[in-house]
């Protein structure tokens, strides 16, 4: 079967109402989480995805069992110590960093050595980030060059540690806070602001958590081996997933756009902070609180007159998964916009930047990079009609949706390969787009 899908006619003008799918972060996060609790946890609305299909599996390989109904997964754990790591197993994480690097965290007290796999890119990633902090816990992890495949190996001899996170890593704060409630004593972590989805659900499942919030950092206290009840969860929908539609309304001709119910927790909202100063108009409605993470209704528009941005490095980490689109936004635009300090792009599931810059210059953009900083020359006359094959992007998820929304927007013959890359994240996208009228083939 043809792994790829043409794009030949820009989107026409639209105006609906659409439903993005679960929060990946969030959904992988209340996996992990109810696999550790007491009892029986709910998921509702948790994404259908293939990173969380791995994460399901994930612990039913630690002996966690899990049922999916219509509406919710139900997932049945048995505590702190309730894994059962038979000997020799191996845990797949497919694509998945964020479920490689936080189950590790997880397992810093297993009794039997736990052998972790991923796919092609996966394994190209660095695990040393959290082989670090980790390893300073007390557990053992063996891998060559720091890449998967990787061995871990628990003891009962935990000790709690402190740990400065200075990437702005998600992941690496998680993984440690993980392997804290394993932990007897207080782990106390310093940590560069980055998204704060496990604090929120530390403090809803009552785990012992103290934070202090300064200006670039957050101090973070955990009072390890307090077990925590099953829970019932309703995830919101994914900003990361929203990104490309918002994009998409944004570039598209008189369109109107309004996406129900998305998670605007303020460490993931650097793309409307960075549209916003573009010249966009997105606006955020019938806010409210779902245990402690914020939700809204999005509104945004078409906008003919798009600025050049200089963009604060303070918003890199809210916005780190939605670079590509944002990039879209800039080619459009009038002025140069720069970016800077984006190493952490080429660490992602993809070299994001250097596949950016490339895909710009195709598409007749004029950059300039200086190490991890980018100026993007922005035409707001932007047409295109030539072709265009994109390919070898590593099948990068976020890398294939973006081509299809330059696509949509730009206009040109597109034909984009690996389209299969969506169900990492968001296998609804194809629906999505035929819904607001994006002719794919
Ligand atoms: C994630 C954190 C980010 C992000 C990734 C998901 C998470 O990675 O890019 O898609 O769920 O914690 P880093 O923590 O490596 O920045």
């Amino acid at each position: 079967m043809k792994n790829y899908i043409k794009i030949e006619k820009k989107i026409k003008c639209f105006n609906k109402k659409i439903f993005v799918s679960g929060d990946k972060s969030i959904s992988i996060r209340c996996v992990l989480l109810a696999s550790q609790a007491i009892g029986k946890s709910r998921i509702y609305n948790l994404l259908d995805s293939e990173d969380v299909i791995s994460s399901l599996n994930a612990v039913k390989k630690l002996g966690i069992n899990f049922k999916k109904f219509k509406d919710f997964y139900e997932i049945y754990g048995y505590g702190l110590n309730g894994y059962k790591t038979k000997r020799k197993i191996t845990i797949n994480a497919g694509n998945s960093g964020t479920l490689a690097r936080l189950i590790l965290g997880l397992l810093v007290n297993s009794e039997n050595e736990v052998k972790l796999v991923g796919d092609k890119s996966l394994s190209k990633r660095d695990f040393l980030r959290v082989r670090e902090p980790l390893e300073r816990f007390g557990a053992k992890l063996n891998s060559k060059k720091n890449r998967l495949p990787l061995k871990i190996t628990g003891t009962n001899y935990l000790r709690p540690i402190k740990y400065f996170e200075k990437l702005g890593s998600a992941q690496c704060k998680s993984s440690a806070m993980l392997a804290a409630i394993k932990t007897p004593g207080i782990t106390s972590i310093v940590a560069k602001k980055s998204r704060n989805h496990t604090e929120l659900l530390f403090k809803n499942l009552n785990i012992p958590i103290k934070i202090i919030q300064k200006r670039n950092y957050d101090y973070i206290e955990i009072k390890g081996q307090s077990n925590f009840k099953g829970f019932n969860y309703k995830i919101p929908g994914d900003i990361s997933s929203c990104s490309f539609f918002l994009v998409l309304t944004l570039l598209s001709y008189k369109s109107k756009l309004i996406i129900k119910d998305v998670n605007i927790n303020k460490t993931r909202t650097g793309i409307i902070t960075i549209l916003n100063k573009m010249n966009a108009n997105i606006l955020l409605k019938n806010k409210r609180k779902y245990k402690g993470e914020l939700i809204s209704d999005i509104l945004v528009k078409s906008s003919d007159q798009i600025k050049a941005i200089n963009c604060n490095q303070n918003l890199n980490s809210s916005a780190i998964d939605e670079f590509l689109v944002i990039f879209l936004v800039a080619a459009r635009a009038e002025g140069i916009s720069k970016f800077y300090n984006l190493s952490e792009l080429n660490k992602k599931e993809s070299p994001r930047l250097d596949i950016a810059i490339s895909f710009l210059k195709k598409i007749g953009i004029k950059v300039l990079r200086n190490n991890n900083d980018i100026k993007i020359f922005g035409n707001p006359e932007l047409r295109l009609n030539g072709k265009y094959v994109i390919k070898d992007f590593k099948k990068d998820h976020r890398v294939f949706m973006m081509s299809c929304i330059a696509a949509l927007v730009f206009g040109g013959k597109w034909e984009i390969h690996d389209k299969d890359s969506i169900n990492t994240s968001f296998p609804k996208f194809f629906n999505i787009i035929k819904k607001l009228g994006g002719k794919l083939n």
